[in-house]
């Protein structure tokens, strides 16, 4: 029955691939973003509507980012950062954290080869000696084995909090100042972001939050202050091929300005 529900479902998200083409004929392909970061909300709700337990919500929420993956390698885009879980996820149900960590171990044992194969290079980002040692163990295998990959960078926001990123960063600049490596004025924007979980990647340009909220959730916060964001009603689990590539031309109507004035 459960696996019907499944099925049902996942022929109506494919059934959009005509749309799909169509989308992908319109796109400028020589402005695409370089980085794009997703917020992926709405698994408890979806699974809700169907009087399901919340882990099915997050077990169709991997299906739709395994497709945005695909997306990404075909178009290269070159970097993904999606929000996992959060340093507040812990918060949550010990049942619904376990559901969660047990995905993530199945996700990434699971896909490591069709991710190699892809060309995607898997970066966990986050307070990752946080995680169970399994996942963490998961993540390692995965990290080193993908490492030379250089088709998509795939950050995976686990145990991830924008706010702990920044302490993180500051901590390690500060240790560099008390061992006189550096002095205080070297700080500059450059040295935090190269601190950053980031380091070495451009900030996102397009940000997408499905599932209908207006809010940060303490994702990304430095990265984020140029990006333009996509906002949408669609549950993440719904979310397919087609709302990305319609953010993606959504994004190429924008006028991105940075602080400074047209043509300027
Ligand atoms: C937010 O939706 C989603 C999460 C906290 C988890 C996101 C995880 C996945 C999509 C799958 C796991 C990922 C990997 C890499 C294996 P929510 O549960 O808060 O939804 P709600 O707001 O509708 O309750």
């Amino acid at each position: 029955m459960l696996g019907k529900i499944a099925g049902m479902w996942w022929s109506r998200k494919t059934a959009d691939q005509p749309d799909a083409d169509k989308l992908i004929k319109s796109l400028d392909h020589g402005r695409l973003p370089k980085h794009v970061a997703i917020i992926m909300d709405g698994n408890g709700r979806w699974a809700g509507k169907r009087r399901l337990p919340r882990a099915f919500g997050h077990r169709a929420g991997v299906e739709s980012l395994r497709e945005i993956v695909k997306v990404c390698t075909e178009l290269k885009i070159g970097v993904l950062t999606v929000y996992a879980f959060s340093t507040e996820n812990w918060k949550r149900p010990q049942d619904e954290v376990d559901a969660l960590m047990k995905l993530l171990v199945e996700y990434v044992n699971k896909e490591l080869d069709e991710l190699c194969a892809k060309g995607v290079r898997v970066n966990p980002v986050g307070r990752l000696e946080d995680l169970p040692a399994n996942a963490l163990a998961a993540l390692e295998v995965a990290r080193e084995k993908s490492r030379d990959n250089s088709c998509l960078v795939l950050n995976i926001g686990l145990n991830y909090g924008g706010r702990t990123e920044i302490v993180d960063a500051v901590q390690a600049i500060a240790v560099k100042v008390k061992a006189g490596e550096i002095s205080a004025e070297d700080i500059n924007e450059k040295l935090i972001n190269d601190n950053l979980y980031t380091a070495g990647l451009p900030d996102p340009d397009l940000l997408i939050r499905p599932a209908g909220d207006f809010r940060l959730s303490n994702f990304l916060l430095w990265q984020l202050a140029y990006t333009e964001f996509w906002l949408t009603p669609v549950l993440w689990p719904d979310f397919g091929r087609v709302h990305f590539l319609q953010a993606l031309l959504d994004f190429q109507q924008r006028e991105r300005r940075f602080g400074g004035l047209k043509d300027s």
